[in-house]
């Protein structure tokens, strides 16, 4: 086990599963539509590689990278705008591709975003999801796998830029064993 590390809370089989099901639902869904897939950095980096090849239509692909502000913060409705995407997305159906939703705030801001700048819908896909966490009632149209409250890394997520390689999601160690 590596350090620092304490439980696989999920498998890769499971997150590959959850992928094929997430893929196919959204392919079902946009036939027909001109469907952009919006990853966003640097967690749902892992998460878009995977879903983007299970789904069976043309698609376009573009990512964007977001610092959100702690829940005392968030009054003020702010996210800053790290890295912008370079696709005209007017007109276009929006899919936001999230590796995990705590309190719902960032993808909430991102949805508010892209209705303002004219995509035709904007829709939510995450791999994990922490429903307890909940701030807002931000909703989604693909979520993935609800885990409880803990501290969780791998599959794209981090811990201080730490173990977003690792393949399944890992609980962190608290300290006390
Ligand atoms: P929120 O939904 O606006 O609270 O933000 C969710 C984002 O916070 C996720 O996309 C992650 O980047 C980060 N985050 C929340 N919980 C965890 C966790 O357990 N491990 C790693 N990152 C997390
Ligand atoms: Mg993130």
């Amino acid at each position: 086990m590596m350090k620092g590390l304490k439980e696989i809370l999920v498998s890769t089989d499971e997150l590959q599963q959850k992928v094929k099901e997430l893929g196919a639902a959204i392919s079902q869904d946009y036939e027909g539509k001109e469907l952009v897939l919006i990853g966003i950095l640097k967690g749902g980096a892992v998460f878009m590689s995977d879903l983007m090849r299970v789904i069976t239509l043309p698609v376009g692909i573009d990512y964007m990278s977001v610092s959100s502000y702690g829940a005392s913060a968030t009054s003020s409705g702010v996210i800053t705008i790290k890295k912008d995407i370079d696709t005209d997305i007017r007109g276009k159906h929006v899919l936001l591709v999230e590796d995990l939703i705590d309190t719902g705030l960032t993808l909430q801001h991102l949805r508010e975003l892209f209705l303002m700048r004219e995509a035709a819908s904007v829709g939510i896909c995450t791999i994990l999801s922490k429903p307890s966490r909940r701030l807002i009632d931000v909703p989604i149209d693909y979520c993935g796998i609800d885990i409880p409250d803990e501290f969780v890394v791998g599959y794209g997520l981090d811990y201080a830029e730490q173990f977003r390689n690792l393949p399944e999601v890992w609980v962190v160690a608290t300290g006390e064993g």
